[in-house]
């Protein structure tokens, strides 16, 4: 027998051990949600919190959507599990023809995970699978960009340019170059994408002539970095990037994983930014986070070599999960479809977009404040570090919990991303309760 309620008894919290946690912290002063509806997560004690972050940038639509929640039941009590290796059900097709209708340009072949970070390594694999087929085995090497997050499989560490993701797990991160971040302390407190720092995607150009662009296999970027605390590209960054990947025969993979689906106030970050990426990762909001599901949408020509250059009847990549294209999942993913296309969501998303960044920059004023960052529906606030790096934006997300606003805090750093069901009343609940938590602490600071 258990220790009857976490929510109550200590004992009963132990054996869990939480990611990215304070375990110790949580399991003597815990702050946990029972339920959830719309914009709103509710507390043991019935008292709710508006979600500033949509979860972790995922739940679109908002918690607890019937048609979601009914289209899972269908699915499972019809049929739960099907092998996604030589076998497949209806839905797999469907969703992935689908999704290929909001994908930028003709990436159009959709491959099944079940997370962002299982989408990078396989990606990863994707990019280097490509090239062998096309006799250019040689590229080996991946650059990723400091301050990255791309997730949390050994693919994806390698990429990570967060030292904490890393800096355990050194051994097989080798082959990944990395160019300098574009957060330019002349760009502080600009709102949308910095005039400022184009230049630096010439860093790649450097890696090329340090180690060849004819070795590199890909070049990984989120179009805006999301988890270190929302750094929007500079103005021509992403277009300078793509020439480069261009003029050397390096693909370019965008990891949409926060930026896909609306949030950057259009269907990816490629169409906001208007740049077209050979690769695009995608998870979280796919089904408004309902079911664990990712994605790598694929230009037709990768796919195409992949599998020309295979057997006529065997299998042409060797890559794939038990849980790929998992029935639930897809059947949320049709559902989430459903909602985005009635609820114009990602229409909705650009329109408030507006409201939210004012919101946000209406704080610049708080005392102690560094930097505030923002694009489409998602910004973040960065307070002053004191001498723990990352301790002020801990208390800072402990206080809003306490204070009825659910966010993520990276290092010192508030994120906001709300589901794009807030309505403007929900946006200003949103920015009074921060800054009221924000003024309280700036006095204690
Ligand atoms: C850009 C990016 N890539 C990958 C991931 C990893 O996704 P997951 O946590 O679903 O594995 C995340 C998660 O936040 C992300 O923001």
């Amino acid at each position: 027998m258990g220790h009857s309620d976490p929510v109550i008894n200590v004992e009963a919290r132990q054996n869990y051990w939480m990611p990215f946690s304070p375990n110790k912290e949580f399991k003597t002063d815990p702050r946990m949600f029972v339920r959830g509806e719309g914009m709103y997560l509710y507390k043991p004690d019935g008292k709710k919190a508006i979600d500033a972050s949509a979860g972790l940038f995922c739940v679109a639509a908002g918690h607890c959507r019937p048609e979601i929640a009914q289209a899972v039941y269908e699915q499972l009590s019809t049929l739960d599990y099907t092998m996604p290796f030589t076998r497949s059900h209806p839905k797999a097709f469907e969703l992935a023809e689908q999704i290929a209708t909001y994908t930028p340009g003709d990436l159009n072949r959709i491959f099944f995970c079940c997370s962002g970070s299982e989408s990078v390594d396989s990606a990863m694999k994707i990019a280097l699978a490509y090239h062998r087929s096309k006799g250019q085995a040689q590229r080996q090497y991946f650059v990723s960009r400091e301050r990255a997050y791309h997730g949390v499989n050994m693919g994806g560490v390698a990429l990570s340019g967060m030292v904490n993701n890393r800096r355990a797990f050194g051994v097989g991160l080798s082959g990944v170059h990395f160019m300098r971040h574009t957060a330019l302390p002349e760009n502080k407190f600009v709102r949308g994408q910095p005039e400022k720092g184009a230049d630096l995607a010439e860093d790649l150009a450097r890696i090329c002539a340090l180690v060849g662009g004819e070795n590199i296999a890909a070049v990984f970027v989120e179009p805006a970095a999301g988890s270190f605390g929302c750094l929007p590209p500079p103005v021509g960054y992403l277009n300078r990037l793509r020439e480069i990947c261009d003029q050397n025969g390096i693909l370019l993979i965008f990891d949409e994983v926060i930026t896909g689906w609306g949030r950057m106030g259009a269907a990816f970050g490629a169409q906001k930014f208007n740049v077209t990426p050979d690769l695009l990762t995608m998870a979280k909001a796919v089904t408004n986070a309902a079911q664990p599901l990712g994605a790598v949408a694929v230009k037709q020509e990768i796919y195409d070599t992949i599998t020309n250059s295979g057997p006529e009847r065997g299998i042409e990549f060797f890559h794939g999960y038990t849980y790929s294209a998992h029935p639930a999942s897809c059947a949320a993913g049709l559902a989430m479809m459903e909602i985005f296309r009635k609820e114009k969501l990602i229409e909705r998303a650009a329109e408030m977009s507006d409201y939210f960044l004012d919101g946000v920059f209406s704080m610049r004023d708080i005392p102690g404040l560094v930097d505030i960052r923002g694009v489409g529906m998602m910004a973040a606030i960065e307070l002053k570090a004191n001498q723990t790096p990352g301790a002020r934006g801990h208390a800072a997300q402990k206080a809003l919990y306490d204070a009825g606003v659910n966010l993520k805090a990276t290092g010192d750093s508030i994120i906001m991303g709300p589901p794009f069901i807030a309505e403007k009343h929900h946006i200003d609940e949103i920015m009074e309760k921060v800054r009221t938590v924000l003024v309280a602490m700036s006095k204690t600071a």
